[in-house]
């Protein structure tokens, strides 16, 4: 199997990044939350060493809401402040100033101790594409969207958009490379569309989602396709194949002589999972 992740991108993106910690205080690490795991970078602990972090659970309208409390209690087990945002409605979003001025506390207070009065704080964006970056800035940024420009310290062409709540935001987010030399990891992220369905076969992609939707949300997914029976041993493709043709003769995939069009359903399928008409789930465990 051709999946793998870039090494080419990812000494970039990294080199980028770390060009940009040096401008802010504060980075907020943006992590899908049907996926927390497979959509965060391995290194990204090395990349944003001792910086203070934020991490956002991003898009937890999709995810399961159970499942998302048992992530957040993991990333703050790791020590780390961790939040729930859905960025394209704007839940969760109001919050954020107060969470970073609470890792910065510290730092804050003893700006007023020296008598001065705190400057905005500022924070830079990072994640993995499509995990929601530029949604959340637009989000943050309001109608301030053309904001500051020509600050000390800031690299030509780099602005600062102002947020409420003293915080202010690098105008272009940190692209992190997913690293997916695990199948799994590669599968997951196509499932949620993260990465590009071309890298791995459509088929094989909705195999995937069917057997851990049948796993973990068996019974609204057989009320929703009118499945009889449930496969029983998810390791037989037969039984997948079969669900997935219920799942064509529903969305009304057929070809000629009453076969299902299998591609057509696989795509389909991924298509109301990720908009989240399949209702929410998750897709790892802590
Ligand atoms: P990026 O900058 O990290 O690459 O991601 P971007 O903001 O472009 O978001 C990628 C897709 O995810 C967009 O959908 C966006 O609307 C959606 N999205 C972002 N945050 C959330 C969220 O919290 N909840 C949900 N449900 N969706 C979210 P798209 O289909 O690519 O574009 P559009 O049709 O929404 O414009």
């Amino acid at each position: 199997m051709a999946i793998q992740w870039f090494p080419g991108h990812m000494t970039k993106a990294r080199r980028q990044i770390e060009d940009k910690l040096k401008l802010i205080d504060v980075c907020i690490e943006l992590l899908d939350s049907r996926l927390p795991l497979s959509s965060r970078n391995p290194m990204i602990d090395d990349i944003l060493r001792d910086k203070p972090r934020l991490i956002i659970l991003n898009k937890a309208d999709l995810a399961d809401p159970e499942a998302t409390r048992k992530w957040l209690a993991y990333f703050r087990a790791e020590g780390h402040v961790a939040h729930p945002v859905d960025a394209a409605t704007g839940t969760g979003i109001k919050e954020i100033p107060e969470q970073v001025k609470l890792l910065l506390k510290e730092k804050i207070d003893r700006q007023i101790a020296k008598g001065m009065n705190p400057r905005p704080s500022r924070a830079l964006i990072v994640g993995i594409p499509n995990v929601g970056k530029s949604t959340l800035i637009n989000r943050m940024a309001g109608k301030n969207i053309a904001a500051t420009g020509d600050r000390p310290g800031v690299t030509k062409g780099q602005q600062w958009i102002k947020t409420g709540g003293n915080l202010e935001l690098l105008d272009t987010p940190g692209i992190l490379w997913p690293k997916f030399e695990d199948q799994d990891v590669g599968y997951r992220l196509a499932v949620t569309g993260a990465i590009k369905e071309e890298i791995l076969n459509i088929e094989d992609i909705a195999f995937f989602a069917v057997k851990y939707l049948v796993k973990d949300y068996g019974a609204s997914f057989q009320e929703r396709f009118g499945i009889e029976k449930l496969p029983e041993d998810l390791e037989n493709p037969d039984e997948i194949v079969a669900v997935m043709e219920a799942v064509g003769r529903k969305r009304g995939c057929l070809i000629s002589g009453g076969r299902v069009d299998l591609e057509k359903a696989s795509r389909l399928l991924l298509h109301d999972l990720r908009a989240g008409k399949l209702g929410r789930f998750t897709l790892e465990t802590p």
